[in-house]
């Protein structure tokens, strides 16, 4: 049985389907090469996307065992007609590509190609790759078809709307790798918050034991069994942080008794005085609990780290419409400008990211010399 191309408008529409129905870009450029030789019935079809060093960022043949590839060698460079089809974004229809003063020879694994007939794909006036085909298959004996005016009309087709599925594809790699990106900053963002803090008292219990050991080794003993509690809370904000649970005492005790057992902890463990107050607020929805919950974590932990305040209030307070968390101290202050501009902080990034993500805002008052209030408010039905 002879061999007959598929053709017509139904063969067309069908290959420009099982372009589109890709997303990645691979698989889109297999379908465009494979559409493209069989609808113009070539021994060979390529399809180059180049990249910025003179080389392919993907190429991909059709008509080309997988033996005869890994045996040609490396992808080629963008020299010779490749070239002038990216640089001049021009067809090519060559009777004979080996007799074309701009050919430069092939690796000897190479097939033998003569006719061929190429085409950039433009996206506006950017040229993102080449379409190309060779040895069109003859009914005459003798050979000699090759391709046609109106091949090259097909192939324009193809060509255009080969552009179309490569944006759509890149674009889709784009949103996946931002989803990616997305994900890592929600993982940074909640190591730090809950992770690096109790690491951090951790340290300072273990310091307090090592201090203790020769003096007074029954307290010494107690910091240690508080240094193995502080390690396995540890181990359970890790784990959470992984999998986005919530905190297990705010699903136990609900954001008002968890903010005041942690105020209660930390009044005892510094030097300073932590209270906490809380007017009027009711169970609020679950993911605002937690966001509150970290805003005030780092808030007091900012205060107590960095602002040698003598006195700390935390407050939680509801009107008819929102939710409203303070944390304040009468430390040093900042400039929260000057903080913003260095950009190697996390902490407040985090809660003011933290409150955006449940619909609430975060306001930071402090300048140097007069103390510092966080406030975190979220609306409330
Ligand atoms: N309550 C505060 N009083 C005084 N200075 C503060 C206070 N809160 C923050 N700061 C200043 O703002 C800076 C940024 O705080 P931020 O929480 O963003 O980062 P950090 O605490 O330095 O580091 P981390 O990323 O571990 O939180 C701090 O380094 C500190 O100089
Ligand atoms: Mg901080």
């Amino acid at each position: 049985m002879s061999h007959r191309p598929p053709s017509g408008l139904a063969a067309v529409s069908a290959a420009l389907l099982a372009m589109n129905r890709h997303l990645e870009m691979r698989d889109v450029l297999k379908t465009i090469v494979a559409s493209a030789r069989e609808l113009l019935d070539a021994e060979y079809a390529a399809l180059g996307v180049p990249d910025d060093h003179g080389g392919f960022a993907q190429f991909v043949v059709d008509g080309v065992s997988d033996e005869q590839w890994k045996a040609i060698g490396p992808l080629p460079r963008q020299h010779g007609i490749l070239a002038a089809m990216l640089h001049e974004a021009k067809p090519q229809r060559l009777a004979d590509v080996r007799k074309d003063p701009r050919f430069e020879g092939w690796p000897d694994a190479h097939p033998d190609m003569s006719d061929f007939l190429g085409l950039p794909i433009q996206d506006g006036d950017e040229t993102i790759g080449a379409l190309f085909l060779a040895n069109k298959r003859c009914p005459r004996p003798t050979g000699g078809c090759g391709f046609t005016e109106e091949d090259e009309e097909l192939l324009e087709i193809l060509a255009q709307h080969a552009a179309i599925a490569l944006t759509n594809a890149r674009l889709y790699e784009r949103s996946r790798e931002l989803t990616i990106a997305e994900e890592r900053s929600r993982l940074a963002h909640e190591l730090h918050d809950a992770v690096s803090q109790k690491l951090f008292s951790l340290r300072l219990t273990a310091q307090a034991a090592a201090a203790l050991v020769d003096r007074d080794p029954v307290r010494a003993k107690g910091e240690l069994q508080q240094v193995a509690t502080l390690a396995g809370e540890a181990v359970d904000e890790l784990r959470a942080a992984v999998v986005e649970l919530r905190p297990a005492a705010l699903d136990e005790d609900g954001l008002v008794a968890t903010l005041r057992t942690q105020v209660q902890v930390l009044d005892r463990a510094h030097s300073a005085r932590v209270t906490f107050t809380s007017a009027g607020v009711r169970a609020l929805p679950a993911a605002q609990e937690e966001a509150m919950l970290r805003v005030a974590q780092e808030a007091l932990h900012n205060a107590l780290r960095h602002s040698g305040a003598g006195q700390v209030d935390v407050s939680l307070a509801r009107s008819t419409t929102t939710a409203v968390l303070r944390i304040t101290d009468d430390g040093c202050g900042f400039d929260p400008d000057v903080v913003r501009r260095a950009g190697r902080h996390l902490g407040l990034v985090s809660m003011r990211h933290r409150a955006g993500g449940v619909g609430g805002r975060l306001v930071v008052d402090s300048e140097p010399g007069t103390g510092t209030t966080i406030q975190m408010e979220v609306p409330c039905g």
